[in-house]
C-alpha cells in the first residue's frame, strides 16, 4: 500500500513509521510538507498518489492555542482541509487523527463516536472543526479519536512524572479521567484499520480508564518507583485551557481492532525504558 503521513516527527508520527514497514511510505515532516501550504500539499499527493495519507500533524499544546487561536486553527482545521481536498481529489483515503478533548467531559458513562461534541477549549474547537472539514470534503475518511497520548519519543505527562520521581513526592490531578494510551498501540490499530473500508469516526484508545493520578501510581509501580504520589484536584495546577472531567472514550463500532488495556499500554513503554533508558 502506498501510505503518505504527515507529522512523521511527532510522537506518532514515529509510531506510525514503524508500524507501517513493509508499506510503500513517504513519511514527511513539518519541513518537507508544512500541511497549512495548499499548493505543496496539492502537488505532492498528486505526485505520490497514496492509497492512504495519514495526517498526525495537528497544534498540540493545548494551553498555547487558547491565545493562538489563528495558529491552532491554520494547523488542525486549514491543514486537514487542505489534505482531504487533496486527497479527494485523486481518490486517496485519508486518516485524520482528532481527539477526546472534542466532548465537554461532564458524563460519566464514557463518550461513544455518536455522541454529542461539545469542546470547552480552543484546541478542542479547533480539532473539530478539522474532523469536519475532513467529514465533508472526502467520503473516504477514518477520523480516529485518540486520548492521553504518549510515546517512548516524546515529550509528554509520563516522561514529565519519569523526571519528577526523584522529589520527595509527586501531586498528582485525580479529578480527570481519560484513556492513557500508547501511540504504539494507536499505530498498529491505525494499521490494521486502513487495510478495511470503515470509513467514518473510530475512538481508538488503550482500553479502561484512569485518572492522571492512577496512571503516575501504575507508572511508577511498573518501573519500581517507591516516591509517594498524592492525588490532589485540577484547582491545585490552574492551566489556561479548561480540561474535560471525564473523557474515556469507548467505541460503538465493530471492527475487531482493539487495543490493549492501558496498563498493557504502559508495560510496553516501561520496557523500553528498561532498555534504553529516558532522559527527561
Ligand atoms: N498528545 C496527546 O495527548 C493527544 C491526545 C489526543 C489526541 N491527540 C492527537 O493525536 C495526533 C498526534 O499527536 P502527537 O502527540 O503525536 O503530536 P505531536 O507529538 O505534537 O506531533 C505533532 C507533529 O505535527 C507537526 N506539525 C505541526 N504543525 C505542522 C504543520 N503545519 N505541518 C506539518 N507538520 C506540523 C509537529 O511539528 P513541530 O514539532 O515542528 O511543531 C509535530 O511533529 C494529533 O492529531 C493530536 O491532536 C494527541
Amino acid at each position: 500500500m502506498k501510505v503518505l503521513l504527515t507529522g512523521a516527527d511527532g510522537q506518532l508520527g514515529q509510531a506510525m513509521q514503524q508500524s507501517l514497514v513493509g508499506h510503500d511510505l513517504l513519511a514527511t515532516t513539518r519541513d518537507s510538507l508544512d500541511i497549512t501550504d495548499q499548493s505543496n500539499v496539492q502537488t505532492l499527493v498528486r505526485q505520490f498518489e497514496p492509497d492512504v495519507l495519514i495526517n498526525t500533524a495537528a497544534y498540540t499544546q493545548v494551553d498555547a492555542a487558547e491565545s493562538d487561536i489563528d495558529g491552532a486553527y491554520l494547523v488542525n482545521e486549514t491543514g486537514p482541509l487542505y489534505l482531504s481536498q487533496a486527497t479527494s481529489e485523486t481518490g486517496a483515503a485519508i486518516v485524520h487523527v482528532s481527539t477526546d478533548y472534542v466532548f465537554d467531559g461532564k458524563s460519566k458513562k464514557g463518550w461513544l463516536e455518536s455522541d454529542e461534541t461539545r469542546p470547552l477549549s480552543v484546541y478542542g474547537k479547533s480539532k473539530l472543526a478539522g474532523e469536519q472539514a475532513v467529514r465533508n470534503t472526502n467520503p473516504r475518511h477514518f477520523i480516529v479519536r485518540t486520548a492521553w497520548l504518549y510515546h517512548y519519543s516524546g515529550q509528554n505527562f509520563l516522561r514529565t512524572m519519569y523526571g519528577l520521581a526523584d522529589r520527595d513526592e509527586v501531586r498528582v490531578v485525580d479529578d480527570q479521567r481519560g484513556s492513557p494510551t500508547n501511540a504504539d498501540d494507536l499505530a498498529e490499530a491505525i494499521s490494521r484499520l486502513i487495510k478495511t473500508d470503515s470509513y467514518g469516526t473510530h475512538h481508538l484508545v488503550n482500553s479502561g480508564s484512569a485518572s492522571w493520578y492512577e496512571l503516575t501510581r501504575e507508572f511508577y509501580r511498573q518501573l519500581g518507583i517507591k516516591t509517594p504520589v498524592i492525588p490532589v484536584s485540577t484547582g491545585e495546577f490552574p492551566r489556561p485551557a479548561p480540561r474535560p472531567e471525564s473523557s474515556v472514550l469507548m467505541t460503538e463500532q465493530h471492527t475487531g481492532i482493539e487495543l490493549p488495556s492501558w496498563q498493557q499500554g504502559l508495560a510496553r513503554l516501561v520496557e523500553q525504558i528498561r532498555l534504553s533508558g529516558w532522559s527527561d
